[in-house]
């Protein structure tokens, strides 16, 4: 079996993203060198998918300590200071981002005492780290998973939740591919996710290559599909979850979770407990991105609609929770009622 594909990783001291705005004609991997490219590179989708945004951000901290580590205390504070701010603009909704620069945030305030060089070294072992856990926890989520997929089943997921949306493995991916290497003969329906995709480009490219049959649809067939009993499970990711089990993920997300639940097909979201913004009482309070026009009215650089007609290009929607049969994560699989079950996977306050 082909080895998951490398999201993202660090040589000598360089973050190299692949560029996932390529895929899937060209295999590139992209050098950044400080914060500001790295929040660029997120900005611009090079890397996308919460938890790869996530480790991505604390590249760019670690990117930020290694240039800064030759200042003084109060001037590397501040330039650290400045690389989180620049890196939390880079886009609003995947909660993993904040979460990693807060994580960066705590290390250095619990820190504070050590030289810039140390603490530039600790940021950069922590980043390390944070790459290497989230790997980790992809593969207990997809062998928790896996336990709800049948042999035989025909899976369908909506966007890209795999091994490129993370350091590797993949969350709603990673729940497929375990099944998969359980020795279940199962096959995956992939939308193909205007407007940007990365069901078509991104999912059908990292599965196929592995060997996993899957096909891609039209985003507007999915409901079809469900209809007609052909579908048996719906997997998908996840940007952010709120304390309810409310669900922000790709666009289209809600549509389908909609046609499963009139068709009686279980919908699940596989997400890592960094998803779960547990500050939030419901997804009305989660940010949605808005992102150009251009991605809609000009696919693939050529122009579709006619001059003068914009376009509304939400990132993003929430799914409620009642229309979530579990979600999947590394510590478990969490049922309803919602509310109770997330507020027992919240980390002690420090
Ligand atoms: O805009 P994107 O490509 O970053 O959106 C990604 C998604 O919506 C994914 O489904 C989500 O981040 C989960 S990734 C494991």
């Amino acid at each position: 079996m082909a080895k998951t594909v490398e999201t993202l990783r660090w040589r000598k001291g360089r973050l190299e993203l692949l560029d996932q705005t390529v895929l899937p004609e060209k295999v590139v991997y992209r050098p950044l060198t400080s914060a500001r490219e790295t929040a660029a590179g997120i900005r611009d989708m090079l890397v996308r998918g919460a938890p790869a945004i996530g480790v991505t951000a604390a590249f760019g901290m670690a990117l930020a300590a290694g240039q800064s580590s030759g200042l003084k205390p109060a001037a590397f504070r501040r330039e650290m200071a400045r690389a989180g701010k620049v890196l939390a603009a880079s886009r609003p909704t995947a909660v993993n981002l904040f979460w990693a620069l807060e994580r960066m945030g705590r290390l250095l305030e619990e820190n504070a005492d050590l030289p810039p060089a140390d603490l530039a070294k600790m940021v950069e072992e922590e980043a390390l780290e944070i790459l290497r856990e989230d790997i980790e926890i992809n593969r207990t989520m997809g062998r928790n998973g896996a336990a709800l997929i049948d042999d035989g089943d025909v899976v369908l997921t909506h966007c890209n939740a795999g091994a490129l949306a993370t350091a590797g493995y993949g969350t709603a991916l990673g729940v497929i591919r375990a099944a998969w290497e359980a020795g279940k003969k199962i096959s995956v329906i992939a939308d193909e996710t205007r407007p940007r995709c990365q069901g078509a480009r991104l999912t059908a490219w990292e599965l196929s290559r592995e060997g996993i049959p899957v096909s891609v649809i039209a985003d507007t067939a999915a409901g079809s599909f469900l209809r007609r009993g052909i579908v048996k499970k719906v997997v998908v990711g996840a940007d952010r979850i709120a304390s309810n089990g409310d669900v922000a993920n790709k666009i289209g997300t809600y549509q389908v979770a909609l046609a499963a639940r009139a068709n009686n097909v279980p919908f699940y979201v596989a997400a890592p407990v960094s998803t779960i913004d547990f500050d939030l009482k419901s997804g009305d309070e989660i940010p949605i991105e808005e992102r150009h026009p251009s991605e809609v009215t000009h696919p693939g650089g050529r122009r579709l609609t006619p001059p003068g007609v914009t376009a509304l290009n939400p990132a993003f929607d929430v799914t409620p929770s009642k229309y979530v049969t579990a979600i999947i994560t590394e510590k478990g699989i969490v049922r309803k009622p919602f509310r109770r079950a997330i507020a027992q996977l919240r980390p002690p306050r420090r």
